[in-house]
């Protein structure tokens, strides 16, 4: 199967997509922890990104559509596969289509912006492996490290307040027409965000299965 997950930054994309990529054996995509991980590792790409992901911008869409483009020529592609945060604009998604990839369905994870705020500043991340964490709904052990790996957990540069407000800006200009693409498609499937992450996950299988 062939996925898109869409919506607002702090929706659940990743959460969840780890949740269902384990239960549908299909790899799970994210462009956001690639450029991050570029950028740790001071590549080209990384040193190209980093101004943008500071400031919650975008990064232009022909590096992203690069980053695709490579990515899902790789042999575990094959079967399918779930894009975490790619497309995230009108020209993105016209570029996917451009590459000949015929996408199932696309999840749209629907979270309003008032809850966005208590999503990421609570939110926390492994520098050392990248795994995700929320101090109240889903901790770690100590809430300090990581369970995967024991590094230690820190707020993403991008999680401070006023990174966020820009990339919720952005994400209502350029990234939610997308909604709009993909239901005249007739591949949008729109799931409660708001509910307890189990019970998210099972809507989004459910309706993968209906
Ligand atoms: P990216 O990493 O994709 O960030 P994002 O889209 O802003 O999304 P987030 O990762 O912040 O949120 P999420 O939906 O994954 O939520 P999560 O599951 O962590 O992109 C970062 C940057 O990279 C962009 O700003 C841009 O610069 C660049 N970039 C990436 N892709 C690009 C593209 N295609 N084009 C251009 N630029 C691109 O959940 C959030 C928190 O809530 C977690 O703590 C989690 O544990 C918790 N949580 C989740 N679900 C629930 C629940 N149901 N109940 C309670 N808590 C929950
Ligand atoms: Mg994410």
């Amino acid at each position: 199967m062939k996925l898109i997950f869409l919506g607002a930054p702090g929706a659940g994309k990743g959460t969840q997509a780890e949740f269902v990529c384990k239960e549908l054996s299909i790899p799970a995509i994210s462009t956001g922890a690639i450029i991050r991980a570029a950028l740790k590792n001071q590549t080209e790409l990384g040193k190209k990104a980093e101004s943008y992901m500071k400031s919650g911008a975008l990064v232009p869409d022909e590096v992203v559509i690069e980053i695709i483009k490579e990515r899902l020529s790789e042999d575990d592609c094959k079967n399918g596969f779930l894009l975490d945060g790619f497309p995230r604009t009108v020209v993105q998604a016209e570029a996917l289509e451009g590459m000949g990839i015929e996408i199932d369905r696309v999840v749209n994870i629907v979270l309003g912006d008032d809850v966005i705020i208590d999503r990421l500043t609570n939110r926390r991340v492994c520098e050392g492996c990248g795994a995700t964490y929320h101090l109240i709904s889903l901790p770690s052990k100590d809430n300090v490290h990581c369970d995967k790996c024991g590094k230690k957990l820190i707020l993403r540069k991008d999680d401070e307040p006023e990174t966020v407000v820009n990339r919720l800006k952005i994400y209502h200009e350029q990234t939610q027409p997308l909604e709009d693409f993909y239901a005249k498609k007739n591949k949008l499937i729109n799931i409660d965000g708001k509910r307890e992450l189990k019970a998210v996950t099972a809507d989004i299988l459910a309706a993968l299965k209906g």
